[in-house]
């Protein structure tokens, strides 16, 4: 017997919203409803991709074009659905990824002003039919989130931007959940952790429940 395709979902939010947290606090809950479950991260997920992630997060010694940029971020994405996702999806695992292509509209599309269509063009190139199937958005005010993120450290070449840059990755981010709110969960992620991970385990209960009821019918 063929097991069914797993389940697609993303993890998504500005810099410090607590995508990795809760990506981890999410695959607990479905492991307990004895899912197995993969965990990545993009830009990154194989070998080849993280080489280009850090290519992509490390400072340059020449201004990175905006285009140089959008292209390395799909020849990452290009590699990880190979080797990865889509193997681990087509094997009925579910996958859980720390940023995906909604991230490239937001931060290549909002933060650096890549129109969107071109963007369009090579998600289509790179994922043809593969889309999430739920993404849990993360969201707060922008000086929060780069609060939390700035605990960990040293700044990689995102984080160093200008607040400006993350205003207009979270409007987008925004936009996007509003224009497919079937796809979406928003999460208001400035709430204290626990209520966070209350909020994720009612989101991800649904999703569960969804994909049960959708195997029985
Ligand atoms: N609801 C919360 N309230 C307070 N602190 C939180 C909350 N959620 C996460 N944190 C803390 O904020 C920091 C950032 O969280 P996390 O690393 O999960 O965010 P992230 O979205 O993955 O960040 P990045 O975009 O930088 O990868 C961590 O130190 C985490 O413990
Ligand atoms: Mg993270």
């Amino acid at each position: 017997m063929t097991s069914a395709r797993g389940c697609f979902i993303t993890f998504e939010g500005v810099e410090g919203a607590g995508k990795s947290s809760n990506l981890a606090w999410t695959a607990e809950l479905l492991r307990a409803n004895q899912i197995e479950v993969l965990i990545t991260r993009e830009p990154g997920g194989t070998p080849f991709a993280e080489a280009i992630r850090d290519l992509l997060l490390r400072d340059q010694p020449e201004p990175v074009a905006p285009a140089t940029e959008l292209l390395l971020i799909f020849a990452a994405r290009a590699q990880h659905i190979a080797q990865v996702i889509e193997p681990a999806l087509a094997a009925g695992k579910w996958v859980l990824c720390d940023r995906f292509t909604d991230a490239t509209y937001a931060y290549q599309g909002g933060g650096r002003g890549l129109p969107q269509a071109h963007i369009a063009t090579l998600e289509q190139l790179v994922q043809g039919a593969l889309r999430p199937d739920r993404t849990l958005l993360f969201d707060l005010p922008v000086a929060e989130g780069l609060r939390r993120a700035g605990k960990r450290g040293a700044l990689d070449r995102f984080e160093r931007e200008e607040q400006a840059f993350f205003e207009r990755i979270r409007e987008h981010y925004l936009a996007r959940q509003q224009a497919e709110p079937a796809r979406f969960s928003l999460i208001d992620a400035a709430a204290p952790l626990d209520e966070v991970r209350e909020r994720v385990q009612q989101v991800i209960d649904d999703i569960v429940r969804g994909y049960a009821t959708g195997a029985a019918s």
